[in-house]
């Protein structure tokens, strides 16, 4: 598989103002050292507790922020080998005279604050385009036009006010105003989370036949761990600012390896009773990310902590392929489980 984006030790920090001259008293470290490969084509799953980085994550790779340090290589399509640009180090204007800021964009959780309320939907659809200098006159017109009918709206749609549609309706010209440009990459921030249960459906097969026929790349940022397992390929866990595994999503449901990823999908709930542990119930609150514990951090809630975790970090290391986790006791997860929760594993995959 070509790569597209590929990531590495990408650090968000956000400083903190503090007294009377209000200098930077300390940092909020919401990103801090990822290392991420994307694949064209794919769809990508992030999943993680509130407030471990996944907006910032999707925010720093298509530059709405600016990393604090890091790197995002941007690969152009036929070109697997020689990374076109450093998105992560490359100013604005650089990216945009390059021709790279209409190929990633987001699509955010809540289309009722991410569409003006002011502007017709032809506006808000053509706002991009517009800025591209790409279209004009008729051909801006008709390629709106089309762009409604491609989410599933009508070319009547096109001189209304965002208020007069319903929440469905709002995400799908999110969508179209995320597809104006043919993008490559599109992170999707809980695209689904703000939509009524009826609705939320559609608009993944929406996301799912564009992707198909545009040929689109998803990062797909969620809380919902059952809508990450039908769209995504590839599914990466975080946990303050890191991330601490990443699988093929099969692979990752079938044998999570990190005791916070087992924690997590043990809340599902499970046809498979002889291979489900019952809920496991992280103790204590997460850190602060303006202060985040020494080794591991996830040591603090980890039900299998020893002395080595307290003051030695872990790396994300390879396991199977493509099956990476940062665990210092990952080789050992499935007797540890098994001990602890009476949890019986499928095992280590053939
Ligand atoms: N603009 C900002 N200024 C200061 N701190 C910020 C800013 N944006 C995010 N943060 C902090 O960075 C951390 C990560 O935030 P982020 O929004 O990326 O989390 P998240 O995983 O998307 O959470 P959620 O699931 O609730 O959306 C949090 O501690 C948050 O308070
Ligand atoms: S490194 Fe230690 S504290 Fe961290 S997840 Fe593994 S066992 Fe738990
Ligand atoms: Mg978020």
């Amino acid at each position: 598989m070509q790569k597209i984006l590929e990531i590495k030790d990408l650090k968000k920090y956000y400083p903190i103002l503090g007294g009377v001259l209000q200098r930077k008293v300390a940092d909020v470290k919401a990103l801090d050292g990822i290392d991420l490969d994307i694949f064209r084509g794919e769809c990508l799953g992030l999943v993680g507790e509130s407030g471990c980085g996944k907006t910032t994550t999707g925010k720093a790779i298509i530059r709405l922020h600016r990393p604090t340090q890091g790197h995002i290589h941007y690969y152009a399509p036929k070109n697997a080998t020689d990374p076109s640009a450093d998105i992560g180090t490359l100013s604005k204007s650089a990216i945009k005279k390059l021709g790279i800021r209409g190929k990633l964009q987001m699509v955010f959780q809540d289309p009722t604050t991410s569409l003006n309320p002011r502007m017709l939907i032809k506006n808000i659809i053509a706002e991009p385009l517009k800025a591209q200098n790409s279209l004009n006159g008729r051909a801006l017109t008709d390629r709106v036009r089309e762009l409604l009918e491609i989410v599933g709206l009508t070319r009547d749609h096109y001189l209304r006010y965002p208020h007069e549609f319903s929440g469905g309706q709002r995400q799908r010209i999110a969508v179209a105003r995320a597809i104006a440009t043919n993008p490559e990459f599109i992170v999707l921030d809980e695209p689904t989370s703000a939509l009524d249960v009826s609705v939320q459906a559609q608009i993944l097969n929406l996301l799912i036949r564009l992707q198909q026929n545009l040929g689109l790349t998803y990062l797909f940022v969620t809380h919902h761990l059952l809508v990450v397992k039908y769209i995504s390929h590839r599914l990466a866990v975080m946990y303050l600012g890191k991330i601490v595994e990443i699988a093929r999503t099969t692979d990752l449901f079938a044998r999570p390896l990190h005791p916070y990823t087992i924690a997590l999908l043990s809340g599902i709930p499970a046809p498979d009773v002889e291979h489900k542990p019952g809920r496991i119930v992280l103790s204590g609150d997460v850190p602060s990310p303006v202060n985040p514990p020494a080794g591991c951090r996830f040591h603090s809630r980890c039900p299998f902590v020893i002395d080595r975790c307290l003051t030695e970090e872990p790396v994300l290391e390879s396991i199977e392929p493509g099956h990476r986790a940062a665990c210092h006791r990952r080789h050992d997860m499935d007797k540890l489980v098994s001990d602890r929760f009476g949890l019986k594993r499928p095992g280590k995959p053939s």
